[in-house]
């Protein structure tokens, strides 16, 4: 392995892991969901489940990333054969690649709003308007095909530019713009928060909660959440952890990585809570929390529009930063495998993922009531490829990495790798082992309504876990 395909600078595989973590998931989706689940309850499950299944699937990712030295799809390959398993499990590296495409797909279409968004702040437009009007700016950004797809071309132009100026030039001097802008902007808008905003109640209802409120559906949510945010399940981590420097602590890198994630999910939430509730706005506005609720705020609020304006300028580049983590893995691939030159590669992924993004750009005008996908799923494009990527691809490649690092490579291996003490170690083997796998595999199951109840979905996880471990041999080895 050449040293031009590690990371230059020490430190930099964790920048591009937060960058890839921190993202529409932590700005947009995470404020949402604690208002459609409950505030507290929601964070405390969020918080555990990253903890025991998000940080062990973390490590697990990139150990195979850094062991494979290559794109997860080879790097699948090659540990398959060198570790005498089953070529079945290259299935990880495939149908991450399929996820990371159908994400890409839907992802800079919503990006593409925080243009509109960033635009229509700054131009003062919004300033003391009332609530009618502001939800006529989004809606009326929904209904215009022919606009969103500017705003998505926009977006993914711009990523596919970061991505295929290569992992020095491109990735690593990007990024290192890229997030500590973000960081500043995300403290400007706390600050925001405090002064013009109600932090002490968005305070009291993130971290307050009654037990009657934790449901199972929230927990649910909430593990879905956990992976959507933190990248997990189809090979973003992985590829980057394959430039990273064999010296740095896999461990100590996870942990980091989970802490800045929540951290910025919560002071997101903080800041954008606090101003809902200063306008006396309702916090279960749904995924319209971000897009006509914040405005809202924003509307009647000193210096509203150029703080308004700098969030979503925040949100695009936070986008931006998750964006290329979803191109570089299919990218390297196509390189590595074609020997096409990196724009090239970068440009075929690019392009698929801007053709498949149409359909998400039609879900909500033309499309929105009645489509091919409405016939079959029983909902628009958008929400049924969000749906097989978020709730089938991310839970069952989570699953599988878990299982693969837990039980097919070798104990020295990966603690070589990992670089614990014993203990640590084998919390982690418990976790990828048995917890991660039974836990997701019941959310799964559960999730995509293949038997219904709560009890059946749990005897199925562990009567496969049990299956599992009976029978390694025959799912592990080559047969
Ligand atoms: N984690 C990103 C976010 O929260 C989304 C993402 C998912 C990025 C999977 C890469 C891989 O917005």
């Amino acid at each position: 392995m050449s040293q031009s395909n590690v990371w230059t600078h020490k430190g930099t595989f964790i920048l591009a892991a937060v960058g890839s973590a921190v993202g529409l998931g932590n700005l947009w989706r995470f404020p949402y969901m604690i208002g459609e689940n409950g505030g507290g309850a929601f964070i405390l499950v969020y918080a555990l489940t990253v903890l025991f299944v998000g940080i062990p699937i973390l490590m697990a990712e990139t150990l195979i990333g850094r062991s494979g030295r290559k794109s997860p799809i080879l790097a699948m390959t090659e540990l398959t054969k060198s570790h005498n398993t089953s070529p079945a499990w290259q299935v990880i590296g495939w149908m991450g690649a399929l996820a990371a495409l159908l994400i890409l797909s839907f992802y800079s279409v919503i990006a593409g709003w925080s243009v509109h968004f960033g635009l229509v702040e700054f131009s003062g437009r919004l300033s003391g308007a009332d609530a009618a009007s502001i939800g006529a700016v989004f809606s009326g950004l929904l209904d215009n095909p022919l606009l969103l797809m500017l705003y998505h071309t926009i977006f993914m132009l711009a990523s596919a530019v970061i991505v295929g100026l290569g992992i020095h030039k491109g990735l690593e001097k990007g990024l290192r713009i890229l997030m500590p802008l973000l960081f500043v902007m995300l403290l400007m808008i706390l600050a925001y928060g405090v002064v013009f905003g109600e932090i002490g109640q968005a305070a009291s209802y993130l971290f307050s909660f009654k037990l009657s409120e934790l449901s199972l559906q929230g927990w649910l949510a909430a593990m879905g959440q956990a992976f959507f945010s933190l990248s997990l399940g189809l090979g973003a981590i992985m590829a980057y952890g394959a430039y990273m420097p064999s010296r740095e602590s896999i461990s100590r890198s996870a942990i980091t990585i989970a802490i800045a994630d929540t951290g910025v999910a919560i002071i997101a939430g903080l800041a954008i809570f606090s101003l809902v509730f200063a306008a006396g706005q309702e916090t279960a506005a749904g995924p319209g929390l971000m897009f006509v609720t914040l405005p809202i705020a924003f509307a009647d609020i000193p210096f509203g529009s150029l703080f308004g304006g700098l969030f979503f300028i925040l949100v695009f580049v936070a986008a931006l930063s998750s964006s290329i983590s979803l191109i570089e893995p299919v990218a390297a691939y196509l390189v590595e495998r074609f020997s096409l030159s990196r724009m090239q590669a970068v440009g075929a992924m690019a392009f698929v993922a801007w053709l498949l993004g149409i359909l998400t750009v039609l879900s909500f005008n033309l499309w929105a009531e009645s489509s091919v996908f409405h016939a079959l799923f029983g909902k628009s494009a958008f929400d049924s490829i969000d749906f097989l990527a978020s709730n089938i691809l991310l839970p069952l490649g989570g699953v599988l990495i878990a299982l693969f690092a837990g039980w097919a490579l070798t104990r020295e291996e990966v603690q070589r790798e990992l670089g614990t003490n014993p203990t640590w170690y084998s919390l982690w083997q418990i976790s990828v082992r048995y917890v991660a796998p039974v836990a997701v595999l019941y959310i799964f199951i559960r999730g995509i309504g293949l038997v219904s109840g709560d009890i059946w979905p749990l005897i199925i996880a562990l009567g496969f876990m049990l299956s599992f471990v009976g029978g390694r041999s025959l799912w592990l080895k080559n047969s």
